[in-house]
This record gives structure tokens, C-alpha cells and sequence, in this order.
């Protein structure tokens, strides 16, 4: 135990019972051992520093904790490491109209971020499911995406500046929130999805954009996943999306039992989509329909009448997650090309059923980023080792399905614990050794988040 650590926290600010152990020492993942040493809650960047100069000087380790909604472990700490909490550096310290940019502590809620945005006439784009709870520290640190990507992109496309405190502990100010920045390597974008093993964001600048238009919603039913593709383009090439979600029918039954929720079309099919666009492009977009109901793409569909049924219709979509965490999922972030993806997914559907007759499978996912969330449901006799022990045996499989697609191993949840032995069916030997010489550059002593993601 540090001694150090108490002098640089105050009694209120660090904590070693074990209710706060366990609270701040894990994510949403459930299958992996929490043991870390202290919580400690920063309120300034200099501190974040004194801390990383005390962990190198006394070889302590250190792991970043945000809102803890993290899929892949990234957040775990399981070693008796130091947990670094930015529930304390929470302010939104400034707002610049002109540039349309917000300055925030990297401990602030996505929400609060949202709700703020909204308040000076403007919008942030990013959102999903956890967006009460999230941090944009670790949103960054992730690159999350969730359900508008198709029109905004990940939470990449948003920061314009970024504080970090390296390894080493150097502050580095990247970018500074400029628009137009041509003097050389952008370290930004090397922190942003790092997943806290080269630094720790302190702060970040982030771009807002105009309010969009009042949004409707779609839900259409579909006899065959590559109806879905078709209906996609179709349209994609009449109207701008704000998102094109998809899921399937088990999905359905499991989220409408778990939020109470009606089902949203009269007759059941195979798989939906949830299609997000402008109001004034309601009148394309039902033209867009009636040609797909035309041509058997689509058997049925609605569109919502009212804000309140636009957001029951996602609730559909949202609640998917929360309704499946009581089986203990084995959770697969899969991404392919669009063009790759009906065949991806009757070749991995061949593969899990071959191999997982007696599990329960649930797909859904962001189909119009190519990004499919395959789930395995755990069954009830089966321990949660030995039911991830059967998962990830699938997984070279699997994985190399992904790889000769030229796809990733995770395109939203991040590599953390979950899937740091299977990074190599993403990324070349060559991009590895570079990863791994950046990381010894910025973290010599390999005390930022030790273990994850390489
Ligand atoms: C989602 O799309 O619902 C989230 O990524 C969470 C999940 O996959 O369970
Ligand atoms: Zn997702």
C-alpha cells in the first residue's frame, strides 16, 4: 500500500473499503477477476500528473475509470492496480459560439454534454443506450460510436482538442481545438481509442453541430437479411438516415418481455430494421417504403406518428442490450464492408449454429455502419466460466471469417481484456510492433492500464 498515494488524496478522495473496490474496479463485464489496490479521484489535470510521476517512481499501475459501461474489460482492474476515477473532474469549463466548441473535464457525462449542447441552440451527435452514465473521457478513450453513426460518425469526428497526460507524465495539449492544422503527426487521433495504455484524457474541445430537424421513425419487418442491405441503399440514395439499425426476432421478443413493450408491426418476421430520418423527408421515405413493399423487400412497416411513438419505437432497439444482460452474453462487435455483409452473416450463422445448437443466438446491430453485435445467450446450466470457455473456442473461426473480409474484431466495444488475444485477426504483425513501440515511447514502464488492448 502507497503511503505516497495519501499524501497526494485527501482521506475523501481515495478509497480502499471493499464495496469501492469493487464498484470502481469494474466495467459491464462480469467474467473477470476485480481486485485493484485503491480508488482515487483526481480533481485537477496537475494531479492527474503527480500521480503518474508517484506510479513510475514507486512502480505503481494505474487504470482509468469513466462511467464503467465498458463491454470489453477495458476498465477492469484486476491486479491490484491503482483505479484513477474522473467522476471529480466533471465541469464543463467553456463554451466558444464562434468555433461551436465545448470544453470539457474528461469526467463529463455524455448527457450532461447532450443537455448542455441543447441549452446554447446546438447539438452532440454521439449517442447511445449508456449515454446517462458514460464519461466522455472514456467515450474518447474508446472512440465509441452507438446509433447515429451513419450520419455523424464516431466520437473521433467530434474532438477538436485533447489534454492528455502521457506515461511519462508529460501534458500534452493536441490540437487545440483548431480547425485547420497542418504541422505534422496529429496526436490526437493516437489517444482517442487507446483505451487508456498510452495516457490519460484529462480534457477534451468538442465540436457541436445545428440542431437537426424534428427526427421520425421506421420500423420495418424483413423475411431475408439481405432484403435489409437492398432496402438500406435504396434509401440511402433517396434521403439522408440519421440511423439504420437492425435486429432480429428473438431480439425483439427478448426486449419487448424485458421493458413491457408492444410489438411494433402485426405480423412477426425473421429480422427488422429501425430507420431514423428528417420529418420533411417523410413523404420520400414513404415513397421509398411503398417501392420496397413492391418489390418483397420489406413485408410490413410503421412510421411514427408522435415524438412519444418514435420513442417507444426505439426503446426496441435500445433496450435490446439491457434485456439480454441478465443471461450473462457472450458478446461479439463485428465489422464487415456493407457490401460484405449478407454473406458474412449466413457464413458466421452457419458457423454458430454448427457449433452452438443448444445456445440461444441474438443478433442486432448498427447494419448501416456494416457493425453486427452477435450475442450468445448463456444457458442456465452452464457455469459463466465454462459457457465463455465454449464461446471463445469458436473464436479463431470466427475471427478468421472476419479477417478474410479484411473486417474487425470490434468496431465499437473496443479490445480491452475480451479480445486482446485475438487482435492479430484485425491488425498485421507490422501494425502490432508499431503499436507496441508507441506504447513503450509514451509508457515506458508500462503503467498505464497494464494489459489491455495489447
Ligand atoms: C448496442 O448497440 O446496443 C451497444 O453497443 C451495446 C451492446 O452491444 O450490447
Ligand atoms: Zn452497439
Amino acid at each position: 500500500m502507497s503511503e505516497s498515494l495519501d499524501k497526494l488524496f485527501s482521506p475523501t478522495r481515495i478509497k480502499r473499503d471493499a464495496d469501492a473496490l469493487a464498484t470502481w474496479g469494474c466495467d459491464w463485464t462480469r467474467s473477470f477477476p476485480v481486485a485493484p489496490s485503491a480508488v482515487v479521484f483526481p480533481e485537477t489535470i496537475e494531479e492527474v500528473q503527480a500521480l503518474v510521476v508517484l506510479a513510475n517512481a514507486e512502480g505503481l499501475q494505474l487504470v482509468p475509470s469513466g462511467g464503467r459501461t465498458g463491454l470489453s474489460g477495458g476498465a477492469v482492474a484486476s491486479h491490484g492496480e491503482v483505479v484513477v476515477s474522473f467522476d471529480r473532474m466533471n465541469r464543463i469549463i467553456g463554451f466558444a459560439p464562434a468555433d461551436r466548441l465545448v470544453t470539457c473535464q474528461a469526467g463529463v457525462v455524455t448527457q450532461t454534454l447532450q443537455e448542455f449542447a441543447e441549452r446554447q441552440g446546438y447539438f452532440y451527435p454521439v449517442d447511445f443506450a449508456s449515454s446517462g452514465s458514460s464519461q466522455l473521457g472514456g467515450n474518447i478513450a474508446t472512440n465509441a460510436g452507438g446509433i447515429r453513426v451513419i450520419r455523424y460518425g464516431m466520437t473521433r469526428n467530434w474532438i477538436a482538442g485533447l489534454t492528455v497526460v502521457t506515461g511519462t507524465g508529460e501534458i500534452l495539449d493536441c490540437n487545440q481545438g483548431l480547425v485547420k492544422n497542418a504541422t505534422g503527426y496529429d496526436l490526437r487521433h493516437l489517444f482517442i481509442g487507446s483505451e487508456g495504455t498510452l495516457g490519460f484524457i484529462v480534457e477534451a474541445d468538442v465540436r457541436l453541430t445545428r440542431i437537426p430537424e424534428p427526427q421520425r421513425v421506421m420500423v420495418l419487418g424483413f423475411e431475408e437479411f439481405r432484403g435489409i442491405l437492398k432496402v438500406l441503399s435504396h434509401f440511402q440514395s433517396r434521403i439522408e438516415l440519421s440511423a439504420f439499425e437492425f435486429f432480429s426476432e428473438l431480439a425483439l421478443q427478448k426486449v419487448t418481455a424485458h421493458r413491457k413493450l408492444q410489438r411494433p408491426l402485426a405480423k412477426s418476421s425473421p429480422f427488422y430494421a429501425l430507420l431514423e430520418f428528417d420529418a420533411s423527408a417523410v413523404a420520400d421515405a414513404s415513397a421509398a417504403f411503398e417501392h420496397t413493399l413492391g418489390e418483397g423487400w420489406v413485408t410490413d412497416g410503421v412510421l411514427s406518428q408522435s415524438d412519444a411513438q418514435a420513442a417507444s419505437l426505439w426503446q426496441l432497439r435500445e433496450g435490446i442490450s439491457e434485456s439480454l444482460a441478465p443471461c450473462s452474453p457472450y458478446k461479439n462487435d463485428l465489422s464487415v464492408r456493407i457490401t460484405e455483409m449478407p454473406e458474412f452473416l449466413d457464413v458466421v450463422d452457419e458457423l454458430m449454429r454448427a457449433s452452438y445448437p443448444d445456445f440461444e443466438l441474438v443478433w442486432y446491430g448498427h447494419i448501416g455502419d456494416g457493425n453486427l453485435h452477435l450475442n450468445i445467450l448463456k444457458p442456465d446450466d452452464l457455469s459463466i466460466e465454462e459457457f465463455y470457455g465454449r464461446c471463445r473456442e469458436i473464436n479463431p473461426r470466427l475471427f478468421e471469417l472476419v479477417q478474410e473480409r479484411r473486417g474487425s474484431i470490434s468496431a465499437e466495444h473496443g479490445v480491452g481484456l475480451l479480445k486482446k488475444e485475438f487482435l492479430e485477426y484485425s491488425r498485421s504483425p507490422a501494425e502490432l510492433e508499431i503499436m507496441r513501440a508507441l506504447k513503450s515511447v509514451l509508457d515506458p514502464n508500462g503503467i498505464m492500464n497494464p494489459g489491455k488492448l495489447l
